[in-house]
């Protein structure tokens, strides 16, 4: 098939290659989504979703009431199927208002969402402000000479112990603890990294979950069984394990732009906009006094508008001449969590193994 296209292509003039190319690729692309309507049982609004968006969406919508599934749902875990539960009645109303609302009003495009109106309550406040609302926190002055994204990038690698310090170390052994959103339930976590490869492992009593990138592909595991990942998913993990304790963040990216000077808990901060080769973007800021990458962002799509992570590096210490963010948050709508890195030795010997597929080990 690409053999024929390939052909076609010199034969044929440009514009109606393009449009031959646009047409198989709508075409597979119509053949291939499974929609929400498709996979699940008792779908009466999000037919035309794609599946994929289903457990985003719905984390979306619970963070924006401030309740759990089972709010709508009959449990927190599954069953999600079964009807009879009045708010989820009330939700499917509610994102047909939205879905209106969007269409009338903003061209489709999906401005107004459930935290419009609900801003974390199941019940909107109906009140008016009897107060003057603070003001939002605002844009820092704009340095009059533009830093170039090598500067900030030069900045940082100075910041981590520098170029040398950095190369001294190829890999390392950590001991970590996973804290949960109620800042009381911990896990413990080993992490292994060597070059590129990284391999993180959570304990869960006698469960463990590994998150392995092993330089080409990465996947996550629950007891070496392999868990369905989505393609951002993946993507997150490689990241994470890409930028750990990496200075030089232009091969990550196949575009990197400074676009302005920001804010984030009252520190300047430079926002780096990032390319990726799929033409996604992520958003990367450093902090202008320390020179450390503090926060990391990367939205997908979904028809509720734009599902967030983001991940937040900081209490950076030093470990060998190398200084690592100690404190990881994570957070997307509904999930948070955060590693906490409690004790680094580099250069251990760390076999392959560590970074072997399922079952492998
Ligand atoms: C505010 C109400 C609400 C909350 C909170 C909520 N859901 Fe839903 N959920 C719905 C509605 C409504 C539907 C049906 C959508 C439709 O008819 O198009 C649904 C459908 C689903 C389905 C598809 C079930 C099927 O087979 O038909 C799954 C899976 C699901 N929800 C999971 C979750 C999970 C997991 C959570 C918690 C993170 C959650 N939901 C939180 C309202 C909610
Ligand atoms: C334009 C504003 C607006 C938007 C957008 C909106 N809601 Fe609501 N929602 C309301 C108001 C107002 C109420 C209270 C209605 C009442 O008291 O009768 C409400 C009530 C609800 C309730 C009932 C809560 C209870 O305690 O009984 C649910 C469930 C709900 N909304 C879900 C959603 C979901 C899910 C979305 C997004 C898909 C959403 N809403 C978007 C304004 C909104």
């Amino acid at each position: 098939m690409k053999q024929k296209i390939k052909i076609i292509t010199i034969l044929l003039s440009v514009p109606f290659v393009v449009m031959l190319v646009m047409k198989t690729q709508t075409a597979t692309a119509q053949t291939k989504v499974e929609t929400a309507g498709q996979k699940f049982k008792s779908i009466k609004v999000l037919n035309d979703m794609p599946a994929d968006q289903m457990g985003k969406v719905m984390n979306m919508m619970s963070a924006s009431l401030g309740v759990n599934c089972a709010f709508c749902h009959a449990s927190n875990d599954g069953d999600y199927e079964k009807e009879g539960n009045e708010h989820k009645d009330m939700a499917r109303k509610m994102m047909t208002m939205m879905f209106d609302l969007n269409k009338v009003n903003f061209n489709g495009r999906p401005e107004i969402n459930c935290n419009t109106c609900h801003n974390g309550r199941s019940h909107p406040q109906p009140s008016f402000p009897l107060t003057a609302a603070k003001p939002a926190e605002e844009r820092p002055k704009q340095p009059e000479k533009k830093p170039t994204v090598e500067e900030i990038l030069a900045k940082y690698e100075t910041a981590m112990g520098g170029a040398a310090n950095i190369a001294k170390v190829t890999s390392r052994e950590i001991k970590a603890t996973r804290v949960e959103p109620d800042g009381k339930t911990t896990e413990p976590e080993e992490i292994f990294q060597k070059g590129s490869k990284m391999a993180a492992n959570t304990t869960y009593g006698k469960y463990v979950v590994s998150e392995v990138f092993d330089g080409k592909s990465a996947w996550k595991t629950g007891d070496s069984a392999k868990i369905d990942l989505k393609i951002d998913e993946t993507e997150q993990i490689k990241r994470e394990a890409q930028i750990f304790a990496n200075a030089d963040l232009k091969p990550v990216y196949s575009k990197l732009e400074f676009r302005f000077l920001d804010r984030i808990d009252g520190r300047d901060v430079y926002l780096v906009l990032g390319t990726l080769a799929d033409n996604s973007r992520e958003r990367l800021y450093f902090d202008v006094a320390t020179g450390f990458l503090i926060r990391r962002t990367a939205s997908s799509p979904t028809i509720m508008g734009n599902h967030v992570f983001q991940v937040d590096y900081l209490d950076h210490k030093d470990f060998g001449g190398v200084k690592l963010p100690t404190t990881i948050k994570y957070a997307m709508p509904q999930i948070q969590w955060m590693r906490k890195i409690v004790d680094v030795k580099n250069n251990a010997a760390v076999s392959d193994e560590k970074f072997a597929p399922a079952g492998k080990k």
